[in-house]
């Protein structure tokens, strides 16, 4: 494809856009339950004219626009006031994963100017930490090491603790972790990481906002923020439940001699000197000021009312599927992140059936799950929600014992006992046609159960690589 001959008029343009976004999830609709934080229309409006309002203005450079330096630093103040960091200083990034990535490099540097006899730094996680910090590693080259969660889902401490090594730079804990929303018995890790004087990071993406709101409201909140010893990093998404535009994430470190560390500089470039507190060379205004502008318009009043909303609708949510035969919530989540789980029909099916139906929730795996982030529009489709699940979870009780669950189960058998190489084959042809259509998939359960049937990880990873080459080409 190559751009048109000459340009396309102002409303054919629009008219295209909006056409080619019929297919997309109604997130709109409250049918959403990951990828989109909606806020509402009142949210909405402010951090839109916010965003536009400074949508060419540059982060790379605050001393060219101080604006945008009172609007950083005084979202990183107020996140860190929020998180009982009294002398922290972070920065904001465009995500939970670069705040991450900020972390792992941060870790990284400090070890190499106070441990230098490290040469291959490990980072030490449980299973449910947030695949951004394998990434982190894989950019940085630090070695990441898995440890198990417990039957409650939380980290396995004592598991951590075995795991340290001369060579261990930094321990991790979720404030919740995505997969199935618990907090990590983040006290025990830092205290770990104290002792054996190591860094902690504690991935409070999800929660950072959410959670001093929580505890504000009654729940039993443990502590998981800077007012523990032995934490030394956070990090916060501000897109997520901060109501944010997204681009909008806060890294936070204990003081500022550690976010030292986080800065690239270099002297001698003949553009000028050069440097850069995050990852991202430009950094979009735009971000910056609809998250100074939420914060401000919401204030903490604003975000009590909003995050109340959110805790009744998850209750409502728990109590609904509890009182349903064949489905149950994993665990006991500690705030608005849910998944479900069966033991009766094929979960993945349930996905399906609520899939072609509208609705988007992620298929998880080990156990395998549907995963709800509940936010504040739920609060308008949770009847027509439920109507649909029980409709899907009856579809999948009858697909379960009709052709469908033994095609599964045979493609799953047959996996498992045929040569690593047919298997390699077989995966491969199946790569060619995953994610090349322009419209969402209706039906993930096969590859789902085919991906769990495939025990080779090279084999899984290069379907999904398959995958992404379809999606971007
Ligand atoms: C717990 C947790 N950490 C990190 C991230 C990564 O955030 P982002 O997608 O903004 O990079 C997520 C995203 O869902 C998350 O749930």
């Amino acid at each position: 494809m190559k751009m048109p001959e000459s340009g396309v008029d102002k409303s054919s343009l629009f008219n295209k856009m909006s056409e080619v976004r019929d297919n997309d999830i109604k997130w709109k609709e409250g049918k959403a339950f990951s990828l989109v934080f909606n806020g509402g229309e009142e949210i909405t409006e402010i951090i839109k004219e916010a965003y536009t309002m400074f949508f060419s203005e540059n982060g790379l450079n605050p001393s060219a626009f101080p604006s945008l330096k009172k609007f950083e630093n005084e979202v990183v103040q107020m996140t860190a006031n929020l998180l009982n960091g009294v002398e922290s200083a972070g920065n904001m990034t465009s995500g939970g994963t670069e705040s991450i990535l900020m972390a792992i490099k941060t870790a990284r540097e400090w070890a190499r100017a106070n441990k230098p006899e490290i040469k291959e730094p490990e980072l030490i996680m449980p299973k449910s930490a947030h695949p951004a910090f394998n990434k982190g590693g894989h950019y940085f080259g630090v070695k990441i090491i898995t440890i198990p969660t417990k039957s409650d889902y939380r980290a396995d401490v004592e598991a951590m603790e075995k795991a340290i090594t001369k060579n261990t730079i930094m321990l991790v804990g979720s404030a919740p972790s995505y997969p199935q929303g618990v907090i990590d018995p983040i006290e025990d890790i830092a205290a770990l990481a104290k002792k054996n004087n190591l860094l902690m990071h504690v991935d409070a993406c999800v929660g950072g906002v959410v959670l001093p709101f929580y505890k504000k409201l009654g729940a039993d909140i443990p502590s998981f923020d800077f007012s523990v010893d032995g934490v030394t990093s956070m990090s916060v998404d501000l897109h997520k439940y901060g109501y944010a535009a997204k681009g909008a994430s806060v890294v936070l470190y204990k003081n500022k001699t550690l976010r030292r560390y986080q800065f690239y500089v270099t002297t001698d470039w003949p553009g000028g000197m050069y440097g850069s507190p995050t990852i991202l060379g430009t950094r979009p205004g735009g971000a910056i000021a609809a998250a100074w502008a939420i914060m401000n318009y919401l204030g903490e009043e604003g975000y009590l009312k909003i995050i109340g909303q959110i805790k009744e609708t998850t209750e409502e949510f728990k109590k609904r599927v509890d009182q349903m035969k064949g489905i149950e919530v994993a665990g006991k989540p500690d705030m608005s992140v849910i998944s479900l789980i069966s033991h009766d029909v094929d979960i993945f099916q349930v996905g399906d059936g609520l899939a072609s139906r509208g609705w988007h929730l992620d298929m998880q795996q080990d156990p395998n799950a549907l995963h709800m982030t509940i936010t504040y529009a739920h609060k308008d489709s949770i009847d027509e929600f439920f109507k649909d699940l029980e409709f899907a979870v009856s579809e999948a009780r009858q697909l379960s014992n009709k052709l469908s669950g033994m095609k599964t189960a045979m493609t799953r058998g047959l996996l498992k006992s045929m040569p690593k190489g047919m298997v390699s084959k077989l995966v491969a042809k199946e790569g060619q046609n995953l994610g090349n259509s322009d419209k969402r998939p209706e039906k993930m359960a096969p590859m789902y159960g085919m991906m769990a049937a495939i025990t080779d990880n090279g084999d899984r990873e290069n379907l999904v690589k398959d995958a992404l080459d379809n999606l971007f080409s």
